[in-house]
C-alpha cells in the first residue's frame, strides 16, 4: 500500500512556478483552497490527453486549477469558469494575464453554478472540472454529462474530502454527496472512472465515446 511518504514524493515530483504559487498564496488567504500541486499537475495531464480545446469548470477561485487546465490546452483553447464571487474571479484574471494566457482563452462567467451550467452548450466541452459546493456535486454530475462530449472527461476535486469519504463514520452533507457521487458514477456503466489520491482525491470520470 501506498505510504503518506509516497504520497508525498508523488505530489513534490510537480514543484509550482511563480505563477501558481502567487495565484495559490491569494487563494489560501480568500478560503477558495485550490488545487495541490500534484493534483494540477493531473489536470494539465488529463486536459492535454483528451487534446482540450474546451473546458468548462465549476469554481475559479483565484485561478490555480485554471493555470494548470489551460497549460495543458490546445494552445489555442478556451477555459469558462464559473464562480458566484466576483473578487475570486478578478485575482484569477490577474494570474492568467501575468502568467502571459492571452484574454480571448479564458471567459469567466460571475454566478451560481447550477443558474450558469443550463446556459452552456451541450456537448461543447472536452473536459468539465468541477470544484465548488461539494453539496452539490451530483447536480454538477447531471450538468457536466450533458456538457460533455462523447468520450470527454469530466474530474472531481477533494473526493477524499480530507480523509472524511474513506471514513463511514463521517456523515456530514459534503462527505455524503461525496460517496453519494462516486456510488452514483461506480454503478452507471456508460462510465469509466478513477479515483487519484492526488492532493485532497480526484475523481476522473470518462463518458462513452
Ligand atoms: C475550492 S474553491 C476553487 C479553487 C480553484 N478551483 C483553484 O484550484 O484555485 C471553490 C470556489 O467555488 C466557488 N463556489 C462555491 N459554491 C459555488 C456555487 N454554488 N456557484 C458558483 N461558485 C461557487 C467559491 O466562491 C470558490 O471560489
Amino acid at each position: 500500500m501506498t505510504t503518506a511518504a509516497s504520497l508525498a514524493f508523488a505530489e513534490d515530483l510537480h514543484p509550482e512556478d511563480d505563477h501558481a504559487a502567487s495565484a495559490r498564496a491569494h487563494g489560501e488567504r480568500l478560503g477558495a483552497t485550490p488545487v495541490s500541486p500534484g493534483a494540477g499537475a493531473a489536470l494539465s495531464f488529463l486536459a492535454a490527453s483528451v487534446s482540450a480545446k474546451a473546458v468548462a469548470e465549476i469554481g475559479t477561485g483565484a485561478g490555480v486549477s485554471g493555470l494548470y487546465l489551460l497549460r495543458g490546452m490546445a494552445p489555442d483553447g478556451v477555459l469558462t469558469s464559473v464562480d458566484f464571487e466576483a473578487e475570486h474571479q478578478r485575482l484569477a484574471r490577474e494570474a492568467f494575464a501575468a502568467a502571459g494566457i492571452a484574454p480571448q482563452r479564458f471567459r469567466l462567467i460571475t454566478g451560481s453554478a447550477l443558474e450558469v451550467l443550463p446556459r452552456l452548450i451541450d456537448h461543447g466541452y472536452d473536459l468539465v472540472f468541477v470544484d465548488g459546493d461539494k453539496v452539490e456535486y451530483g447536480e454538477y454530475l447531471d450538468e457536466a454529462l450533458r456538457l460533455v462530449r462523447p468520450g470527454g472527461v469530466i474530474v472531481f476535486d477533494n473526493a477524499l474530502w480530507h480523509d472524511r469519504v474513506a471514513d463511514p463514520a463521517q456523515r456530514d452533507p459534503q462527505t455524503t454527496a461525496i460517496r453519494d457521487l462516486i456510488t452514483r458514477v461506480r454503478n452507471e456503466e456508460s462510465l469509466r472512472s478513477l479515483l487519484i489520491p492526488l492532493g485532497d482525491g480526484l475523481l476522473a470520470v470518462q463518458v462513452a465515446g
